[in-house]
């Protein structure tokens, strides 16, 4: 595996691949990278010859009173494991490179962008959606690996692909999970070994809400009080939201059904954590 910090010679690495027309893939992380992100480069492999991975911590996705600073940081560690699971090249782009002085232009996201984890992180898609679509315009990949752990974000980068024509297939990978439920997340870092086992309860609420659904229970807001009554039996968990939402529009949907995603985010102690299902697909670690 290479490892590439310079746009120029990115670009000159992935001329030939890019003759070859076997296929370039992209898969965007901010590393701490764990088997969520490597499942991706799996199915990124199933897709083309290429893989590229990047790497990068994005400060424009990051609110001023977040996690920007402390964000688990492990380079060599992600580019054994990266390399391990047949990542051909990783693409760790310096900031000096990728946000020069005096940029003025960002990729701003429809209404979507300010509800559900937007309403509580302004201006973070738009963050995301600029750094995917550099990224896009950096490697041209003919396929993009996206993870459903963030399915607002997927939705949204779905719809820029859409909205500004951009010739790239976008693939949306399953949760990975624990095998207590938990969905595995960078940011399970910061979590003290009891506020480990707290979060559990935001897969087990969001199971629950399946079952019921599977059931025969159709009505959002008996599913959401459902769901909300097993959050509450853990006082040390925030609920934030938790919601029935359309499949495509991630909009509020008064009756379930199959597609339908359920999504919670929550906080458990100082750590924001999210995670969500497709009612009616099977989930291979639920
Ligand atoms: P990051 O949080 O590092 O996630 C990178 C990719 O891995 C995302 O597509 C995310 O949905 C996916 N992912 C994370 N945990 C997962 C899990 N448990 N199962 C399956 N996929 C999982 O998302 C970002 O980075 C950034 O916003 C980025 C898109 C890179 C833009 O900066």
């Amino acid at each position: 595996m290479q490892i590439i910090e310079r746009i120029d010679p990115l670009r000159r690495a992935l001329e030939e691949p890019r003759r070859s027309g076997k296929g370039i893939a992209l898969v965007p992380t901010m590393g701490a990278l764990h088997e969520g992100h490597l499942a991706l480069i799996d199915r990124a492999h199933e897709r083309a010859q290429t893989v590229v991975m990047s790497l990068f911590v994005n400060p424009l996705q990051f609110g001023p009173n977040e996690d920007f600073a402390r964000y688990p940081r492990d380079r060599d560690g992600d580019a054994r494991l990266a390399a391990s699971r047949g990542a051909d090249i990783l693409f760790v782009p310096q900031p000096d490179e990728l946000y020069r002085a005096g940029r003025t232009v960002s990729v701003v996201p429809g209404a979507l962008a300010t509800r559900w984890d937007g309403a509580s992180r302004p201006g973070h898609f738009t963050g995301v959606l600029t750094v995917v679509a550099k990224l896009f315009n950096i490697v041209q990949p003919d396929v993009a690996v996206f993870g459903q752990k963030d399915i607002q974000q997927a939705t949204l980068i779905h719809a820029m692909v859409r909205d500004l024509d951009f010739p790239i297939r976008m693939i949306v990978a399953p949760i990975v999970r624990e095998h207590d439920g938990v969905a595995l997340s960078s940011r399970n870092a910061y979590l003290s070994a009891p506020d480990r086992k707290h979060a559990r309860v935001l897969s087990r609420a969001i199971f629950a809400m399946r079952e019921a659904f599977d059931g025969g229970e159709t009505s959002a807001a008996a599913l959401e009080r459902l769901g909300g009554a097993v959050v509450a039996a853990e006082p040390e968990v925030t609920l934030e939201y938790l919601a029935v939402m359309h499949a495509e529009t991630l909009e509020p949907a008064p009756a379930a059904a199959a597609g339908s995603i359920v999504a919670i985010a929550a906080r458990v102690g100082t750590t924001r954590l999210i995670d969500n299902i497709i009612l009616g697909a099977p989930d291979p670690a639920g």
